[in-house]
């Protein structure tokens, strides 16, 4: 449903995005996750025809997004980034409104209009001007402006952003729901939305795309790294990372608040050498535990690494 073939932006001199290649399928919700500055927005609006690429193609349903761009929106409902909204608009005027962009044509559009307002709960405020709404309001006006045409794509740009915690179930519960008959493609960085709502994620950095799988495939990669939290009476976070860096198995230490987070990818335990390096030194070990690692993990690994050694090599 969604084509991705070697798509390439750049803003001046500045490539945004980097050969981007990925699709998704009917009935798919894909999640697009990255870090601020990952190229999630500018691929989005590239799909959804606000902007050319540099280079590289884009095809909605087999029609390409920019020559063909007039019917491969309309197959497109978007939630962008900031929703631009017609701030002196009530309501239920600016989802008509869209939805008569989109073609639709009373009486039929009147109904849906009703119909998308109360899938996200904004029957009761109808009537109300735009400027007068929430965030999270605003927000869910602009998935109904998103859903009004019956679109079989659906772009979401972070569409929990800015909700109370009770309006981000209930929207996750509606792209669930929606996505049961689209294609839908979401971007966030929150990665227990994506595991809980999607069925392959996309990770990107820097433009790049840097793995590609489902959740559950994703988790798995961590099998065989142990995360272990230690907390050490009579020295400080800074000492204890200092002390313990040094020993065989252990990856990386990093001084948190409480004491150290210690990645360990290898077979042995450093457990008893941790224990044995604080005793040593007439510390006081108080608490030694795995912690489990999540997606969040595989994220900052895999968006972080890359930086990593690229000051590494600068060093050398
Ligand atoms: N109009 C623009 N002109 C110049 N540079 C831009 C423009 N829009 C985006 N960029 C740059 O392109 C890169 C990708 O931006 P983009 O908005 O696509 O990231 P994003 O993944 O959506 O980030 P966020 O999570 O913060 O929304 C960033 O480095 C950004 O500064
Ligand atoms: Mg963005």
């Amino acid at each position: 449903m969604i084509q991705v073939e070697g798509l390439t932006k750049y803003y001046g001199p500045f490539k945004a995005i980097d050969s981007l290649s990925f699709h998704a399928d009917a009935g798919e919700i894909v999640g697009f996750l990255g870090p601020n500055g990952a190229g999630k927005t500018t691929t989005m609006r590239i799909l959804t025809g606000y902007m050319p690429p540099s280079e590289g193609r884009a095809t909605i349903a087999g029609f390409d997004v920019f020559e063909q761009s007039l019917q491969a929106r309309e197959r497109i409902g978007y939630l962008p980034e900031t929703v631009p909204l017609y701030k002196e608009l009530t309501v239920w005027q600016y989802v008509d409104y869209m939805a008569a962009l989109r073609g639709m044509r009373n009486p039929n559009r009147a109904e849906r209009v009703d119909e998308v307002l109360d899938r996200v709960e904004m029957l009761d405020r109808a009537d109300s001007m735009i400027s007068s709404l929430s965030k999270g309001m605003r927000q869910r006006v602009g998935l109904a402006q998103a859903i009004v045409h019956r679109p079989d794509v659906l772009i979401l740009d972070e569409p929990t952003i800015g909700l109370d915690p009770r309006q981000v179930r209930e929207v996750r519960e509606l792209v669930r729901e929606v996505g049961q008959e689209r294609t839908v493609l979401l971007s966030t960085h929150i990665l227990s939305e994506v595991s809980q709502l999607c069925s392959r994620i996309l990770i990107i950095n820097k433009g790049q795309i840097v793995a590609e799988d489902s959740p559950a495939t994703l988790a798995s990669r961590l099998q065989g790294t142990t995360r272990l939290s230690v907390r050490v009476g009579k020295a400080t976070p800074k000492e204890v990372a200092k002390a313990i860096r040094g020993i065989e198995g252990i990856d990386e230490v990093i001084p948190t608040d409480e004491g150290v987070e210690v990645i360990s990818s290898s077979q042995a335990d450093p457990r008893s050498a941790i224990s044995a390096t604080i005793v040593q030194k007439s510390w006081e070990l108080l608490e030694i535990h795995s912690v489990d690692m999540s997606l969040e993990d595989i994220f900052l690994q895999l968006t972080t690494d890359e930086t990593m050694d690229e000051e590494e090599d600068q060093d050398a």
